[in-house]
């Protein structure tokens, strides 16, 4: 299953590149969830693991943070990992199951969509609770979907599902076992056009289509969302926790 993300995401790198410039969705999803996180650490957050960087969209955002000195920025994909800017984090190819990390040696470990993408991520909240010290945060995001103005599924409409490795409720579950979190939900207005384009990475069009071959499975969302018009909601879960 991580040997598929991994390639998925080795795949993705210019189509995420391309979605980011337009919608700058990461990056605000990192920006709201450093303010979360820097709420329930008074702002000291000298080293901060961005989980899942991918690009380095998020790495940006909290490296940006006031008395932030370290972002460690770990990723499973090479070649996502590559487009991380210089000064943004330390690029390091690992899995967020095992963190590069001493026991600790962290004042924040931040899932930015990624806790959704592995199989357990239960064991990654044990690893972020691991490398956090006592007084330490974690936090992370996972998609709850696309709502019609008639708030309906966009995927239900279109008799599909798409599904996460792991849906919101797990993620939700694994960082309560670990931490005592806050929740709730952000909403962002979009359009079906954004909808498309996010199903136009390999990464994500994989939710629809995981069988097929990168190229296929593009194509066959691109098909599949043609119909759809409008404006559409986007809602994502976040989660912040702390030590108890
Ligand atoms: C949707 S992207 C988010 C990237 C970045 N945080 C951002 O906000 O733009 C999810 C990233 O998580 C990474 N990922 C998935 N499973 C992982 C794992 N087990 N360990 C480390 N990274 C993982 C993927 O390779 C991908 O780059």
């Amino acid at each position: 299953m991580k040997e598929v993300v991994r390639a998925n995401f080795d795949d993705s790198v210019s189509a995420y590149e391309a979605y980011e410039r337009r919608t700058g969705r990461f990056e605000t999803l990192a920006r709201l969830l450093d303010a979360e996180l820097r709420a329930r650490a008074d702002a000291r957050l000298r080293t901060v693991v961005d989980a899942g960087a991918g690009t380095g969209a998020s790495s940006r955002v909290f490296a940006a943070g006031e008395r932030t000195e370290r972002v460690v920025a770990v990723d499973v994909s090479r070649e996502m990992l590559r487009a991380v800017g210089r000064g943004d984090g330390h690029p390091v190819q690992a899995d967020v199951d095992r963190l590069p990390l001493v026991d600790g040696a962290a004042d924040a470990v931040a899932f930015t969509a990624s806790l959704f993408l592995v199989p357990d991520p239960a064991v990654a909240a044990r690893e972020a609770a691991r490398v956090l010290g006592s007084e330490g945060v974690v936090g992370a995001t996972a998609p709850l979907g696309w709502v019609t103005a008639d708030g309906e599924g966009v995927f239900a409409s279109l008799e599909r599902d798409s599904r996460s490795p792991t849906g919101a409720d797990e993620v939700r579950a694994a960082l309560e076992g670990e931490f005592d979190v806050a929740t709730g939900t952000w909403r962002f207005a979009t359009t079906a056009a954004d909808v498309r384009r996010f199903h136009a990475i390999p990464a994500m069009a994989a939710r629809l289509y995981p069988r097929l071959p990168p190229d296929e499975r593009v194509e066959r969302a691109r098909e599949l969302l043609e119909p759809l018009s409008g404006t559409v909601e986007q809602r994502w879960l976040w989660v912040v926790g702390t030590l108890s």
